[in-house]
């Protein structure tokens, strides 16, 4: 695989005004999604509602890619289309989560580990092959009292740089996501710190690993309030803050920063990255992966009624995706 397909596809997923939807949830978080609306969760209604999502009319307008879950990656539309076959026909790339969730780590109480690194170059491989183009894979970084340690931080940024460098061998393009979250009620500064010494930890790392920056997407989590800090950050400082931090620590010649919504509002989520893109121009362009942040209206639509609400709870996927598209263009109008 050369340098150039990865950069090209890595270019694809940041289009401009386009971003990716994050439908890649585990069949346990996606079992907590559907119980919050009260669906049952079966594989039919797991791959019913992914057909909803990826067969939304006029998604490619503002949708490059999703990112999906094993199970989704071998599951089919209604018609018997694959859904990555469904999606390249379509105009989009298709994406696959392939860490294998948290563990604590073990001596640092309250902190977390990524595990999958065991047999991954295997995964990669059968995933290019089913028709995958780039993976993502998530670390947590959680703020607390005394954390995030160094020893944390750095466990964690090591498994992501291995991880992109497989990717590469693969021929997948590494969506690199080190989520530092918004739990607690820490303020914006503290969440700056801890962001730019991930972020530091992460490019030493993926430079230690030989990682090509060429081929590879960062996913950010923004540097904002923690969620029961009392004192809330505004929409522009939030805004600064991020870019600040950004700058400081990611190399221009990254091809693109996506970012989680990570439990902020619909409208926080995009109103966040549309004044970022206004702050601009930028080293590199911004453009979201929601996960929350693009579903959540058409998951509740869909299970107030599943045949009847069928097409408007499309229009809602696609409502969320111009609406950020827009934002990803500094162009998002309120
Ligand atoms: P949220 O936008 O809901 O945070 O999900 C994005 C994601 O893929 C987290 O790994």
């Amino acid at each position: 695989m050369s340098i150039e397909q990865l950069a090209e596809t890595a270019q694809a997923m940041v289009a401009p005004g386009k971003g990716i939807i994050a439908i890649d949830e585990s069949t346990a978080t996606i079992g907590k999604r559907f119980a919050a609306v009260g669906i049952e969760n079966t594989e039919e209604n797991r791959r019913a509602y992914r057909e909803l999502l990826l067969t939304t009319p006029k998604l490619s307008e503002h949708i490059s890619g999703a990112i999906l879950y094993d199970e989704t990656l071998r599951q089919s539309t209604r018609d018997g289309v694959p859904f990555a076959r469904y999606m390249a026909e379509h105009g989009m790339i298709p994406g696959i989560k392939v860490d294998k969730g948290t563990v604590p780590l073990a001596g640092f109480p309250g902190e977390l580990v990524t595990e999958g690194l065991d047999g991954l170059r295997g995964r990669l491989e059968e995933y290019y092959r089913l028709g995958a183009r780039f993976a993502k894979w998530r670390a947590v970084i959680n703020i607390g009292e005394d954390i995030p340690t160094g020893t944390c931080i750095d466990a964690n940024t090591h498994a992501l740089a291995r991880y992109a460098a497989l990717c590469q061998e693969q021929g997948l393009v590494p969506m690199v996501e080190p989520e530092v979250l918004m739990d607690g009620d820490h303020d914006i500064e503290t969440c700056y710190e801890v962001t730019e010494a991930v972020l530091r930890s992460l490019f030493a790392a993926l430079y230690e690993q030989n990682v090509l920056l060429e081929g590879t997407i960062l996913k950010a989590s923004m540097v904002i309030s923690g969620k029961d800090c009392p004192e809330q950050a505004d929409v522009q400082e939030v805004a600064e803050s991020t870019l600040m931090c950004l700058k400081s620590t990611v190399p221009a010649i990254l091809p693109g920063i996506v970012f989680l919504s990570g439990g902020q509002s619909d409208e926080a989520a995009t109103a966040h990255l549309d004044a970022m893109n206004r702050l601009g121009p930028n080293p590199w362009p911004l453009s979201f992966s929601y996960g929350r942040a693009m579903q959540q209206a058409a998951l509740k639509l869909w299970a107030q009624d599943m045949q009847g609400n069928w097409r408007k709870a499309q229009e809602t996927v696609y409502a969320r995706a111009r609406d950020n598209g827009l934002a990803a263009l500094g162009r998002w109008e309120g």
